[in-house]
């Protein structure tokens, strides 16, 4: 962050909140009046699967974790109407910006929140047991209506993993930013092209405004070179909302 005064946090209101009509009590609580936060970004995404395994890659490999791929790209609450998996991507802004939002949110696991903290968010989720082939209880899913940034570093991966900086008046934007003046960028396939392929799609074009990060990664990885994020990582944002394809 290069504005100290200016932290901001990602907040995804999650399948289930809009499943159960609450996206309006979620909105309200989070409102300036109660967090004293302000709104410098939103959109609504039908989340991809390479979106949602970006978002929760520190969770792969836990027993949980293809279920709540499954959760957050909206196929478990809308199984039978794709054009209702969505989630509300927002960004709030102000002092302490994460703290506030986590502590609104309330503890991970509904059922904890309900005893510890009643009348936070996550308070009205459910958990739901996941069970194997053959039916042996194998954990828990929990369905907790609401994500939030907890940390600060993991606020600046998430935003730049879900917006762009042209999401974000040039007064919000958090991040050092770059204007492209080399190369175009495609994507097919997990691969990065310079040149336009059949069925590639443009990341970036000459003249657009990129996060530096995400630029230094395609310069990188163009080279041949370890980039510090994966091309998944920089191309899940291009391609938010640009098909229908899970
Ligand atoms: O969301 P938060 O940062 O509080 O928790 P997390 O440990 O980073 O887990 C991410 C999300 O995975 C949670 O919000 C839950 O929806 C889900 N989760 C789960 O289904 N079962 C668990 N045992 C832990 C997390
Ligand atoms: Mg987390």
């Amino acid at each position: 962050m290069h504005k100290k005064e200016i932290e901001q946090t990602l907040v995804l209101i999650k399948p289930d909140a809009l499943k159960n009509s609450l996206t309006g009590y979620v909105l309200s609580q989070l409102s300036e009046f109660h967090t004293g936060l302000r709104f410098a970004g939103a959109k609504i995404v039908h989340v991809s699967r390479m979106l949602a395994e970006e978002h929760y890659a520190e969770h792969r490999g836990k027993v949980f974790y293809p279920s709540l791929i499954e959760y957050i790209m909206g196929l478990l609450h809308y199984p039978d109407a794709p054009e209702r998996r969505r989630v509300i991507a927002l960004v709030y802004q102000g002092q302490d910006a994460v703290k506030k939002m986590r502590d609104i949110c309330g503890p991970t696991n509904p059922h904890v929140a309900r005893e510890k903290k009643p009348g936070c968010i996550r308070a009205l989720g459910t958990v739901v047991p996941l069970k194997d082939a053959e039916g042996n209880d194998i954990g828990e899913r929990m369905d907790n209506l609401i994500h939030a940034s907890a940390a600060n570093d993991e606020a600046e991966r998430e935003i730049k993993l879900w917006f762009r900086p042209g999401d974000f008046s040039p007064f919000m934007r958090s991040y050092i930013t770059e204007v492209n003046k080399e190369d175009h960028y495609y994507f097919r396939e997990g691969r990065l092209y310079i040149k336009h392929e059949p069925g590639s799609v443009c990341l970036i074009a000459p003249g657009d405004v990129v996060w530096k990060s995400d630029f230094d990664t395609l310069r990188s990885l163009k080279q041949g070179l370890p980039a510090a994020s994966s091309l998944a990582a920089v191309a899940a944002k291009y391609l938010i909302n640009y098909t229908a394809e899970n």
